[in-house]
């Protein structure tokens, strides 16, 4: 399949698990990508993935998703790069887990600050050029603990709840410039994120049940599962689909 030739993508936190994913599943399809993060070893890592030929249609830029300058920076010169931008995937995040009677405020804003503010920060600098296109579409990463509970990560559900309503208020907002905006739910999916979940040595792992993947023995979703799932709803074959999300949770919520 090719349904990403000639269209211009922005892809964030590309440089490892399921950013990386996106940006090698769109490459494959044919995109002109910018794969962005604030991790340059990790990028270096997406471009070794990407075959010769793909890498001529790749560049990768340094970005800080909560920092405004770097958005502003990161934003311009791959709208430069490309020519323009068709979409837009915000799939940059981090996760910080402990007991929230205890959560330092400073974690607790430096997780909203990526996940959430940096959400906002790159979308809004992109909107401009997404809405030149009139068919413009922005992908968001929410997460089943926006929907379902979960202990000891508060911060973390509590900024991807935020970015839920985020993508529903643009997707009405802007619906008339023929822009799309769409939330993936990720559900357990095997990347460093749970790899490095660094829940409390006391956490209650009864209360940890609900999420059958992250449970020793269970099954992890992949980053290629999540790809797919963006690839098709970024393109056209997802023309008719915004304002709303898509599960990609091995059944986690049902
Ligand atoms: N893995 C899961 O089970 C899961 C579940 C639900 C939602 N998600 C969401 O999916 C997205 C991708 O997560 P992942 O599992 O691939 O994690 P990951 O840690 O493998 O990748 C996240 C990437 O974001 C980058 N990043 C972190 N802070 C950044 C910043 N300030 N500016 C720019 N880049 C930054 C990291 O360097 C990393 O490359 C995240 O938004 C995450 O919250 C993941």
């Amino acid at each position: 399949m090719r349904r990403y030739d000639g269209r211009r993508v922005l892809v964030t936190g590309a440089g490892s698990g399921i950013g990386q994913g996106i940006a090698l599943r769109l490459l494959s399809e044919g995109a002109q990508l910018v794969a962005a993060d604030i991790n340059d070893e990790g990028l270096k890592t997406t471009i070794e993935a990407a075959t010769e030929e793909q890498r001529a249609r790749l560049h990768t830029l340094t970005l800080d998703v909560a920092d405004p300058e770097s958005v502003s920076a990161t934003v311009s010169a791959a709208v430069e790069f490309l020519g323009g931008l068709d979409v837009l995937v915000n799939a940059a995040g981090i996760m910080r887990a402990g007991h929230t009677h205890e959560l330092p405020l400073d974690v607790w804003n430096k997780v909203l600050a990526v996940n959430l503010t940096g959400t906002f920060l790159v979308t809004q600098q992109a909107l401009p050029h997404l809405i030149e296109t009139q068919r413009g579409v922005v992908v968001n990463f929410s997460s089943t603990s926006a929907f379902g509970s979960v202990p000891y990560m508060s911060a973390y559900a509590a900024s991807k709840a935020g970015v839920n309503a985020f993508t529903h208020a643009i997707a009405l907002e802007y619906v008339k410039q023929g822009l799309r905006a769409v939330n993936i739910v990720p559900g357990g999916i095997g990347t460093g994120l749970t790899a490095g979940l660094d829940l409390p040595a006391d956490a209650d792992w009864s209360l940890l049940a609900r999420l059958p993947g992250w449970i020793e023995g269970g099954m992890l979703g992949k980053p290629e599962d999540v790809a797919g799932a963006v690839a098709m709803v970024a393109s056209d074959d997802g023309r008719y689909i915004t304002g709303t999300e898509i599960r990609v949770d091995g059944g986690a919520l049902m």
